[in-house]
């Protein structure tokens, strides 16, 4: 007999904390709805109260997604657990996910209290949600450091209080995998009512232990695991939701089953890199570009003899397509179109035709187009909704020339010129956006990256633009990096002139 394991996705939450990865709630819906066909269970959709965004996309999350459960994070406070509640009214399955720190660090240094006033409010927080919806979810932040004597009180007195979860996050990733194994199993064979209410993991990976506390976690009687498609999360990330779903199916002798449907796992991970602007490193576990590639000649000729050789998974089971058609200047729609499917992006003909006449100006730029490429091309449709649009940009600039650019925006419709000179090109150009803008802004971050390599690569370029007191993240791609940082600049300021 096999165990279920519930597989609780907090992309959306702690994923999306990450600076630069902010999605609008539209993009949000979309995630939720492919995590809902990749079939997790749980889907944390944000924290209402934090901001009117958060608010906004877990009640239009909570409308769009119909079989798993929608959870909301609070702090254990009733103005949270009010606000949770309400964003969660048209969910057709809720969940709060309320919680307060227990180790020593949190309760001294941040809460300024003691172990008894910290259990005090984790019952009330627990009571005090159960009002609103049966399923509650207990977070014990800090839980990795959190004395074991001490944790396993307060998780009995929050299941007698009613939660049917208790979270056991490991947040700053301090923790080895031994200890987190010993913490899981100390709560199951101490807590009173523990098999009233599932105990999850929830691991960081500053340690790069995540995945591995994750398994030793679920190993030892975890039934819920928190994640993140491609690992994302703040700092150095959480556990990755491929990972642990490609452990169990491997190691089928574990008796441990999800209902994740793994053929959707690389359209999934392409779909979060390419919305959240967050590469995936090439040689990422499952995911990674490199991850299924033989490059020596010895792993070559063992694979092409039996697979099994040298790979423990076949590629077709997490969604590679080894017959993927290389897209070239001579490609129709409908290469363009399969490709598209593949890496998780649908779209309407019309849609489709526009994105087709980017991709054949591409393809005349760049011999090989490759996902990457194909998935910023779809990205760059984004910003037909945009306000201010560049119209057109020409730079002058050279070894012993002084650089001077002219920039036309078309704002809402109405065309404005600006000619500026600068330190460079760049800076040049976006003189000349600021002399059209004329407002106060300042550009506090700016990284350009080649995607692949070769000379005529996109380069892809993120900027972090401060305002009245607020940073907007701007980004774009171009095989021309001034136009790809002027745009980069536009983009956020689209984010703040409405
Ligand atoms: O890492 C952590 O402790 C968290 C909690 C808020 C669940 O993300
Ligand atoms: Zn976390």
């Amino acid at each position: 007999m096999s165990d279920r394991l519930f597989i609780f996705d907090t992309t959306l939450r702690d994923g999306e904390q990450v600076p630069g990865c902010q999605l609008n709630t539209v993009e949000k819906i979309q995630v939720a709805k492919a995590l809902e066909e990749l079939g997790v269970d749980v889907i944390e959709a944000g924290f209402p109260v934090s901001s009117p965004g958060d608010f906004q996309s877990v009640v239009e999350i909570s409308k769009a997604v119909t079989w798993p459960t929608i959870c909301a994070l609070t702090r254990a406070v009733e103005k949270d657990i009010n606000a949770a509640a309400e964003a969660l009214k048209y969910a057709k399955r809720g969940r709060i996910h309320t919680g307060i720190g227990t180790s020593d660090y949190h309760i001294r240094h941040k809460f300024n209290s003691t172990q008894e006033e910290i259990l005090e409010r984790a019952i009330a927080a627990t009571k005090y949600a159960k009002k609103f919806v049966e399923d509650v979810e207990f977070y014990c932040e800090d839980a990795g450091r959190t004395d074991n004597a001490y944790l396993a009180r307060v998780v009995e007195a929050v299941i007698k209080a009613g939660a049917t979860v208790v979270n056991i996050p490991d947040t700053t990733g301090y923790c080895l995998p031994d200890e987190y194994r010993a913490k899981i199993k100390y709560l199951i064979d101490n807590v009173d009512g523990v098999h009233n209410a599932i105990l999850s993991t929830h691991c960081h990976n500053d340690l790069g232990m995540a995945t591995a506390n994750t398994v030793q976690g679920v190993l030892n009687g975890a039934r819920q695991v928190e994640v993140t498609i491609n690992g994302i999360g703040e700092r150095a990330g959480n556990t990755s939701l491929e990972e642990v779903a490609m452990i169990f199916r491997s190691h089928k002798e574990r008796n441990i089953v999800t209902n994740i449907n793994t053929t959707k796992i690389y359209s999934m991970s392409r779909m979060v890199s390419s919305l959240m602007n967050m590469p995936v490193q090439p040689n990422k576990a499952i995911v990674g570009k490199n991850a299924f590639a033989h490059s020596s000649g010895i792993h070559q000729d063992g694979v092409l003899k039996n697979r099994e050789s040298y790979e423990i998974i076949d590629p077709k089971e997490v969604g590679i397509d080894d017959n993927a058609i290389v897209l070239t200047a001579r490609s129709g729609r409908a290469a363009l179109k399969h490709r598209l499917r593949v890496l998780g992006v649908e779209m309407e003909q019309d849609k489709l035709d526009k994105v087709y006449e980017e991709f054949l100006k591409l393809a005349d730029r760049k011999k090989d187009i490759n996902d990457d490429d194909v998935l910023l091309l779809v990205g760059k449709d984004r910003t037909a909704m945009h306000r201010i649009k560049l119209e057109y940009l020409q730079v002058t600039s050279g070894v012993g020339l002084k650089s001077v650019a002219s920039v036309c925006l078309d704002i809402a419709g109405e065309k404005f010129e600006a000619a500026s000179a600068g330190n460079g090109p760049v800076d040049a150009a976006i003189k000349a956006v600021k002399m059209i803008i004329r407002r106060t802004m300042t550009i506090q971050e700016f990284l350009i990256q080649a995607i692949n390599k070769g000379s005529d690569d996109i380069g892809k370029v993120h900027m972090q633009v401060e305002y009245d007191g607020n940073v907007y993240y701007g980004f774009s791609a171009n095989t021309d990096i001034i136009a790809a940082s002027v745009e980069a600049f536009i983009d956020a300021i689209n984010k703040f002139v409405k």
